[in-house]
């Protein structure tokens, strides 16, 4: 991956070991003993009942499952007393887990604790009061220590935190197959230099019979239109967005929604309805030439037995080098937990050293941590360490597609707008008029 400007983030690495000071937990296996809160008054929210934790996520199936197993061992092994409670609903970017948990939460009868994303995402969920505000629990764990200030800055909402991430990914990310690039005469090695340059090679795949890019149901759709928005746009074109300083009914996003058109036309609609996976597949298979994708996809290559950089290769969306695309899975506790000790056991877990070293190193992602010395880092692969380079010295921008850019309600939008597009229920004047109704619900 070529490097780009660096812009933010280097802060990040001049952090040293967290120092726990004060209340309990950190590093040490502290078997679910309660902690003094970090509040001078009652009882912390975090306090109670750790007999169990029920934990929600749509880690489900396939290689997302295999990552929530590395972190329920490690959580097993550091509270042996409280039992783990898998609540995880199938479908990936949480495309219906979003809606049970909604349904559950409305209803008063929240899990423990759920995975939600950093950023515009906790919005909903912060407005309706259903979070506990976790910013003492910071102190408490010394997270305000161990994650970066990027991080820090889009996880704090007025002055305050209300989740703890486990991991950083990277959703802009281009996955190809080298042996059909070859067939159609593209270089594998030549990545195009932006939209146009990638659309010209899209056409000689489609001349050699292959499917040039394939794309699944509306949020992965919605997460090819967020990269072909900030290859056309530019980060800062692309941050403007959401701070309203790129109107979404401007002719830019015009000449990007009619990239995207373009683009959806090279691909196979049969795949409109499967999940990231399955519209993976015929990429890895040798069908298709392109899948763009987050970086969960790399522990599904490797556990099918492909080698990255050999059997698939990956690079930046054209158009977005040394910009990367950011989102962060966290957890949450809600309002009324039954079981608010346990999410407190959980919350470290994920945060701790080794909970965010066992899930990052086969979920693909990288450590929402960043003092983890070399020795840590190790068993990391090279494109995870490219990944936290990547992190660490481009431009971050926030995910639409996974929350870190804007709400559920907004996301939800987006989506509708854009499946109703692919499925040909409107045109491009009519995609864009969809995604400035729904942009007006941002901030
Ligand atoms: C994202 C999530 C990732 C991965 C992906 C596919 O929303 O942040 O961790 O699970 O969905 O399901």
């Amino acid at each position: 991956m070529r490097r780009g400007i660096a812009v933010i983030g280097t802060a990040a690495l001049a952090m040293t070991l967290v120092a726990c000071s004060g209340g309990g937990g950190g590093e040490s296996a502290s078997g679910g003993a309660e902690s003094d809160g970090g509040t001078s008054t009652g009882a912390a929210a975090w306090e109670g009942d750790d007999s169990e934790v029920q934990v929600m996520t749509w880690w489900e199936s396939g290689s997302e499952k295999e990552g929530l197993q590395a972190l329920q061992k490690v959580f097993e092994e550091k509270f042996p007393d409280t039992e783990f409670v898998n609540a995880a609903i199938a479908g990936g970017g949480g495309s219906q887990a979003k809606q049970k948990l909604a349904a559950d939460l409305a209803a008063g009868n929240p899990p423990d604790t759920f995975q939600a994303h950093a950023g515009a995402e906790m919005t909903d969920y912060i407005e309706a009061g259903q979070v506990e505000d976790l910013t003492g629990l910071y102190d408490e764990l010394g997270l305000d220590k161990a994650f970066p200030q990027d991080l820090l800055d889009r996880l704090t909402m007025d002055g305050k935190i209300y989740s703890v991430p486990s991991n950083i990914h990277r959703a802009n990310v281009v996955w190809a197959n080298p042996t059909v690039l070859k067939d159609s005469g593209v270089d594998p090695d030549a990545v195009p230099a932006d939209i146009d340059a990638w659309i010209a090679d899209m056409e000689k795949i489609k001349a050699a019979g292959y499917t040039p890019i394939t794309v699944g149901s509306a949020w992965t759709q919605t997460e090819l239109l967020e990269t072909i928005l900030i290859a056309d746009l530019g980060a800062d074109g692309y941050n403007g967005l959401f701070d309203g300083t790129t109107d979404w009914a401007s002719a830019d996003v015009t000449a990007a929604l009619e990239h995207f058109a373009t683009i959806m036309s090279y691909t196979d609609s049969s795949l409109y309805a499967e999940d990231w996976e399955p519209a993976m597949q015929p990429v890895v298979d040798g069908k298709a030439a392109y899948n763009v994708m987050g970086d969960w996809v790399y522990l599904g290559l490797t556990s099918q037995g492909k080698t990255l950089g050999t059997d698939i290769i990956e690079f930046p969306v054209p158009g977005n080098d040394g910009v990367y695309d950011f989102l962060a899975d966290s957890f949450t506790l809600p309002v009324g937990a039954a079981h608010p000790g346990g999410a407190r056991d959980w919350l470290e877990t994920i945060s701790s050293k080794e909970g965010q070293i066992a899930f990052n190193s086969v979920k693909g992602s990288i450590p929402a941590r960043s003092d983890l010395s070399e020795d840590e880092l190790a068993g990391f692969s090279d494109y995870q360490r490219e990944a936290m380079d990547s992190f660490a010295n481009d431009t971050i921008v926030s995910s639409i597609a996974h929350g870190a850019a804007v709400s559920v309600t907004v996301s939800s939008a987006i989506n509708d707008a854009v499946m109703k597009f692919a499925q040909g229920g409107t045109d491009v004047a009519g995609l864009q008029e969809e995604l400035v109704a729904a942009a007006a619900g941002i901030g």
